[in-house]
């Protein structure tokens, strides 16, 4: 299997013509917003992701489940602090003689795709699987899906099709000391950008209900 993986192309990063996307890694205090996301896909957006309906239900569950110290889950955040992106690197168990690897799943709503999101979103969990020994990287999906192949084929991820499904690798080397100073850059954009949108909303908040309140008693 390892021999079909391809090495890994640096082409992660959205097109120079797009802004660096800040991507936050998410902790279990945003599980709501994780909820509300998935909650805002439609069925056929559900089954691309999931691979399978998936009711409300099934994503409560899923999102109820989630481990934060085992797994790592990112966020794209849109000015009123809603998820519009996510990413769940899920850490696959170990074995003696195995190398480390992780699968990859990914999400963006409607109103934020064709804008890098996607791509983002994998190059930072590509980056911070480097940085957390992962070898290898997986994506599953079906295999119509042409946005998923699109976003795996410039990560340089090789493609496997079999029933219907697609199975994409990425072999990833080692990290570096420029890995580890790209995650660390990420994280500071990614806070000052969430730090600015909170400030920007409070202020918005309080003077819409400064104006609604001195509207009702004028
Ligand atoms: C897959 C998904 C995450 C992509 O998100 P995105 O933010 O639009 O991704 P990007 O903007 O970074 O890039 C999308 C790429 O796919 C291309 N693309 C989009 N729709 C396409 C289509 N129907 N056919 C071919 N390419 C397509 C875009 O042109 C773009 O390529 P480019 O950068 O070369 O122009 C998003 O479509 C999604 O959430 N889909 C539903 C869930 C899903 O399928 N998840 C993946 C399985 S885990």
């Amino acid at each position: 299997m390892h021999n079909k993986l391809s090495p890994y192309q640096p082409t992660l990063r959205p097109s120079n013509s797009r802004a660096l996307v800040p991507v936050r890694e998410l902790h279990a205090g945003h599980r709501g917003s994780i909820l509300r996301h998935f909650l805002q896909l439609n069925a056929d957006d559900r089954h691309l992701r999931f691979g399978t309906q998936t009711p409300d239900e099934v994503i409560e569950r899923y999102v109820d489940g989630l481990d934060f110290s085992h797994d790592t889950i990112f966020g794209i955040f849109d000015s009123q602090l809603n998820i519009v992106g996510l990413a769940h690197l899920a850490y696959l168990p170990s074995f003696k003689s195995n190398a480390r690897a992780a699968e990859f799943g990914v999400s963006v709503l409607p109103e934020g795709r064709g804008k890098g999101f996607g791509t983002a979103l994998l190059g930072r969990a590509a980056v911070h699987a480097r940085n957390t020994r992962v070898e290898t990287l997986f994506v599953h999906c079906l295999a119509n899906n042409k946005a998923m192949m699109r976003l795996a084929k410039k990560a340089g991820m090789s493609v496997e099709f079999a029933y219907g499904d697609a199975d994409a690798y990425l072999k990833l080397p080692p990290a570096n000391p420029s890995t580890i100073v790209e995650e660390a850059a990420n994280v500071q954009w990614a806070d000052f950008d969430y730090a600015l949108k909170e400030n920007l909303k409070r202020s918005n908040d309080a003077w819409s209900w400064f104006l609604g309140k001195s509207f009702i008693t004028r």
